[in-house]
């Protein structure tokens, strides 16, 4: 009976799992064949302006009569289409790219293709690319990720230390190369729009985006963001030229704590109380200096000033920046950032777009905005010369990025990307950014000679730790599944061949008979990003104490390495360790911590943002 049983159960499996599969080709099958018909329908579309000799297709013609012959070429659904933003997840048909005439299309941290490679990047975006080219008037869209710290979409590509360790070198010709390397390697994937620098001015290192920022002096901000947007948009030793957009428009590092209005979070997305004359003197100047050096866009960020969203702000947005700062570009919406202005989407939009926002970041829907723009428009309650002003904005910008004469660049080798060369310039901004916090006795540098060095902690064989949030997924991934060199590994290449380096994660060493001649603990926090990160207490975890204590009482000299996004309080502890290095996020090349710690290198990093530690 049991036999029976059994044998007919399998009979009875087998038949589901042939069903099973069999909807599952079909499913696949039709999914198949309506891309074929929907890539017919592409290749059926007559795109009007091929083979025509109309005035904005000659780019021997001055920039503005290419805009405005083109301006007065398009419907009103055709200029409509040009302020949506789309995150690529929520364009269902490729074909809506040309029915809507969608203007840019981003990946949100976390969306990638798959597999997630440099050429599937580059097969994505072209497909966008061709799309839009196949329009009526072939107005190509405008594709942007944020590679805040190198393309850290796609493994494989250089992780450069998070900005806070670049503002820490206090280098703006690293800081424009780094921002070269970084625009060769997104252009190599097909994406020619960057969501940075951000130029936020941190005052408060409780916020999960400290690590975002080049920290909390101005006259630095400036600098390096005026040098990264240089090297990103015209770096003539690559011929590369990668749009910027410079962030957080305006004081957004100047959200107070517990006034988030995101319930997971404390102060990311919440509330900025400072005067208009220290809105002016110390958040503003980053952007005048990165409009001064050829910023052609501005993202308004998520947070409230006076009692307004950000987007909401004519104010700001339109008297300031677009008037007072002469700013030509186009300002981009944050995320969902517009329709959080009113509970009506409708009147959330009209408000964003009369403040100034040209070109509105659209997460999930696009086509109730596009309605809406068109309602307003009908009702007046968008003027035709506003929507042709934020129009002509961003068509200003394809121009001058060059989009309407070449298509992607197809030839760019993609072994750029994660080059030596590249690793070379992140290793050096590693070594570059690191801060000696403490050094009893001047035990820094360490001698290459030590008989015995034992190497302790979370972060000291850890690259996703090493390299923090927007790495790959948006709130990064702990643990080594990207390419680099850890910090132990480093230190393991560095020492004499006659130097023992033994590794304990937990610090579990053997100190019965002798105790190291050295120990390294290696320490700090997990990935985070955004408001995930906003902390009250932002400190040592007790794991990183005990593996402390561990090396401590298992060495003669004590070495703390913090990996962190930003100070932690180690006031209570630090007293009883020789040395205490601040390492930021590194990324990658963890081989630049070595390279200073041993003495091939000077310590030359200076706090970004104040640290005590007493
Ligand atoms: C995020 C961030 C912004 C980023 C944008 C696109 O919410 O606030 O900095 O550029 O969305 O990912």
């Amino acid at each position: 009976m049991k036999q029976y049983l059994k044998k007919k159960f399998t009979v009875k499996a087998l038949i589901y799992l042939g069903i099973v599969m069999g909807l599952i080709i079909i499913s696949y099958g039709i999914y198949w064949a309506n891309t074929q018909i929907q890539l017919k329908k592409l290749q059926q579309t007559v795109a009007e302006y091929k083979n025509q000799n109309w005035p904005y297709l000659n780019s021997t013609l001055p920039l503005e009569q290419r805009v405005q012959d083109l301006l007065s070429r398009m419907t009103q659904a055709e200029k409509i289409g040009q302020l949506a933003l789309v995150e690529k997840n929520s364009v269902h048909n490729l074909t809506d790219v040309i029915t809507y005439g969608l203007g840019g299309i981003l990946s949100g941290s976390g969306a990638k293709p798959e597999p997630n490679t440099p050429e599937a990047w580059l097969s994505m975006v072209t497909a966008f690319d061709t799309a839009s080219r196949n329009s009526r008037l072939g107005i190509p869209v405008l594709y942007g990720v944020d590679a805040n710290h190198g393309h850290s979409n796609v493994p494989g590509a250089t992780l450069f230390p998070h900005f806070i360790g670049l503002g820490a070198t206090h280098d703006a010709d690293l800081v424009f190369r780094v921002a070269q390397a970084t625009a060769a390697e997104t252009a190599a994937s097909g994406i020619f729009w960057n969501f940075s620098p951000m130029l936020d001015v941190v005052q408060d290192p409780r916020w999960g985006r400290t690590y975002e920022s080049f920290g909390s002096n101005t006259k630095s901000v400036s600098q390096l963001g005026e040098a990264y947007i240089k090297g990103l948009q015209n770096s003539s030793s690559t011929n590369i030229t990668v749009l910027g957009t410079v962030k957080h428009y305006l004081g957004v590092g100047a959200m107070v704590w517990g006034s988030s209005t995101n319930k997971n979070f404390f102060i990311d997305q919440g509330t900025t109380t400072i005067d208009e004359m220290t809105l002016r003197t110390v958040h503003l100047p980053p952007f005048q200096a990165a409009i001064n050096s050829g910023a052609m866009s501005v993202m308004v960020g998520l947070n409230s000033w006076q009692g307004q969203k950000m987007a909401a702000s004519h104010y700001l947005i339109t008297d300031v920046l677009k008037n007072e700062l002469a700013f030509k570009g186009f300002v981009v919406s944050d995320w969902y950032g517009v329709y959080e202005i009113d509970s009506n989407k409708y009147r959330s939009t009209i408000t964003a777009i009369n403040a100034g926002v040209d070109m509105v970041m659209l997460p999930f829907d696009y086509k109730s905005f596009i309605t809406d723009v068109g309602s307003a428009i009908r009702n007046d309650d968008i003027s035709q010369t506003r929507l042709d002003d934020a129009v002509s904005r961003i068509l200003r910008v394809k121009f001058k990025l060059g989009l309407f004469d070449h298509p992607i660049k197809q030839n760019l080798s993609q072994a750029i990307i994660g080059s030596k060369a590249h690793r070379d310039i992140a290793r050096e901004a590693v070594r570059k950014s690191l801060v000696i916090l403490k050094n009893n006795n001047h035990l820094l540098p360490l001698s290459k000679e030590a008989n015995r060095i034992i190497v302790a902690g979370a972060v000291a064989d850890n690259l996703g730790r090493q390299a923090g949030g927007w790495t790959v997924e948006w709130q990064g991934i702990d643990g080594n599944w990207i390419d680099g060199t850890t910090i132990l590994n480093g230190i393991r290449q560095a020492v004499s061949p006659t130097t023992t380096v033994e590794y304990s994660q937990a610090g579990n060493f053997d100190h019965a008979t002798s105790r190291a001649d050295i120990g390294i603990a290696i320490v700090g926090e997990k990935p985070y990003a955004e408001g995930w990160g906003d902390n009250p207490h932002p400190a040592l975890t007790d794991e990183d104490l005990t593996t402390i204590q561990n090396v401590k009482q298992a060495s003669k000299k004590l070495v703390v390495i913090i990996v962190s996004g930003r100070p932690l309080d180690i006031k209570p502890y630090a007293h009883d360790w020789d040395a205490v290095i601040a390492a930021w996020l590194p990324g990658s090349e963890g081989n630049g911590v070595s390279d200073v710690l041993f003495g091939d290198y000077p310590f030359t990093g200076k706090l970004p943002i104040a640290w005590k530690i007493k």
